[in-house]
């Protein structure tokens, strides 16, 4: 399968590119300022729509992940002009261009296009987003389905894994705690947290069996970030009084996020073969990785 992957730099792109050329994928890695590497190349920026026609045509893929965003949800509500260019406009050319080479589109969203106020989100379920990121990606949704002849839309929330560049929650906390550093992790937002490589081998599998429609695929478990670092200390066994619980308005972030914007998997538990993992099993699976990549082995 010709798969081509936009943010293939990212903290998803890059797993994603990972696993699919594992799995004998032929992979076009979409290349914006960072270096790619792994896969072909293909120079894009969604920006600039030439450049996303050019890479389409170089590739000629069957399947389009696009993956690529204005991530930052700060830096979202402080520039919403380049997050509705970046997450909206350039998701409809996209979209565009995978109705004119006949491929099928799966966009990566999110948790935020949710308002919080029930958690446990499906897939039918109103959403209601409460900032410009979750804004921008829902109007990315509605270009997908008006302009994409087939497509997927994918969310996916609150993702951890190892990556070169970022570094993730669990991450963090192992840093501080193993440093014997208190950190403050807000008790009162939920959201289900997804090990990065379940996610990346659930979204293969739409991509492979052509599973058209919204699905959310995330971990299956709706837990607080006092949890999940809570849950960390535990498997490692380090001093969990370092950990401060705190009210997520504490932390004076700038764009409102939402209370609890769990996401219900029945949908992909029922129907995939790669099972949305539970907290217990995408940390201990992400602790065993982090260590033997410290020990010098390549990342799985
Ligand atoms: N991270 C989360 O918490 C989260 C939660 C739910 C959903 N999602 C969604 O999951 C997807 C992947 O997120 P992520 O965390 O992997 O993102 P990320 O680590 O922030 O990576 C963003 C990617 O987008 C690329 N990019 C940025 N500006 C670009 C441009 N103008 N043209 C082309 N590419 C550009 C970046 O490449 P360069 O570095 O080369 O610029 C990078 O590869 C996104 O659609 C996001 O909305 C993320």
């Amino acid at each position: 399968m010709r798969l081509l992957v936009t943010g293939s730099s990212g903290l998803i792109g890059r797993q994603l590119c990972l696993e699919a050329s594992r799995m004998g994928y032929e992979v076009y890695a979409a290349e914006h300022k960072t270096d790619i590497e792994v896969g072909i190349p293909v120079k894009l920026d969604l920006l600039n729509v030439p450049s996303i026609e050019s890479a389409y045509e170089e590739s000629r893929p069957e399947v389009v992940i696009h993956a690529a965003a204005l991530t930052d949800v700060d830096l979202c509500e402080k520039e919403p002009e380049l997050a509705f260019r970046m997450n909206s406009n350039a998701t409809a050319q996209i979209a565009l261009q995978a109705k004119r080479n006949r491929a099928f589109l799966i966009y990566i969203s999110t948790d935020y296009v949710f308002d919080g106020t029930k958690g446990m989100y499906k897939e039918t379920d109103e959403a209601k987003p409460i900032n410009v990121y979750g804004l921008s990606k829902l109007k990315g949704e509605e270009f997908v389905k008006e302009f994409a002849d087939e497509w997927c839309i994918v969310r996916l929330s609150t993702p951890y894994g190892i990556h070169n560049k970022r570094r993730t929650f669990p991450e963090y906390v192992i840093e501080k705690l193993t440093k014997g550093e208190k950190l403050r992790v807000a008790y009162d937002q939920f959201t289900s947290p997804t090990y990065v490589p379940n996610f990346c081998r659930m979204l293969l599998e739409v991509a492979e069996r052509g599973i058209q429609d919204i699905i959310h695929l995330s971990g299956s478990v709706r837990a607080s970030r006092l949890d999940v670092a809570i849950k960390v200390a535990e498997l490692l066994n380090l001093d969990r009084t370092l950990i401060e619980p705190t009210l997520l308005s504490e932390l004076k972030l700038i764009a409102k996020r939402p209370k609890d914007s769990s996401l219900d998997v029945s949908k992909a538990l029922q129907i995939l073969k790669e099972k949305p993992m539970t907290l217990d099993a995408g940390l201990n699976a992400f602790i065993q990785n982090f260590y033997r990549l410290k020990a010098g082995d390549n990342i799985t």
